[in-house]
């Protein structure tokens, strides 16, 4: 953790530290403020919090949405679930795959990071993905492509 970072993390404990139950807040806010759980707040959480480091990182990988790596430029969402596989969703992943050169949960270059996920609640109108947080369903592969490709130029 840079300085700054460091400074985000103090600030939050000081506002939760006296909390019961105050870990999984914490994270959930560590994480909304640096993007991700860096594995260096582990023995501050622990030492003020009063848990051992094994509690705490016990609790950061039991949850899968903590992520303990910086996060992706862009991340792609696929929905696998049963509706979105049954209209295409396995070929989206895999052109998603093919385009960007990287396999799913995998980041290039700190750029993309792909991942399969079951439902993204728009079943009705399947296949479903989401891309840097935006919901686009009925995906064909043209429209994947032009997808990317605008999020590779930043449109
Ligand atoms: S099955 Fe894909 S959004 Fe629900």
């Amino acid at each position: 953790m840079n300085e700054q970072q460091q400074q985000v993390v103090a600030a939050l404990l000081a506002t939760w530290q006296h909390q019961p139950g105050a870990l999984l807040p914490l994270l959930h806010a560590i994480q909304d403020a640096l993007g991700w759980v860096p594995e260096d707040v582990v023995p501050q959480l622990s030492q003020a919090l009063n848990l051992s480091r094994a509690e705490v990182v016990g609790v950061i990988s039991f949850y899968h949405d903590f992520r303990t790596q910086p996060p992706a430029a862009h991340s792609l969402r696929v929905c696998m679930a049963e509706s979105c596989q049954v209209a295409g969703a396995e070929a989206l992943s895999a052109l998603a795959g093919q385009q960007l050169g990287i396999r799913e949960g995998e980041t290039a270059d700190g750029q993309w990071q792909v991942r399969l996920v079951y439902c993204l609640g728009a079943c009705a109108c399947s296949p479903a993905l989401q891309l840097d947080g935006q919901l686009h369903v009925q995906v064909t592969p043209e429209r994947l492509t032009q997808l990317l490709a605008s999020s590779r130029e930043g449109v």
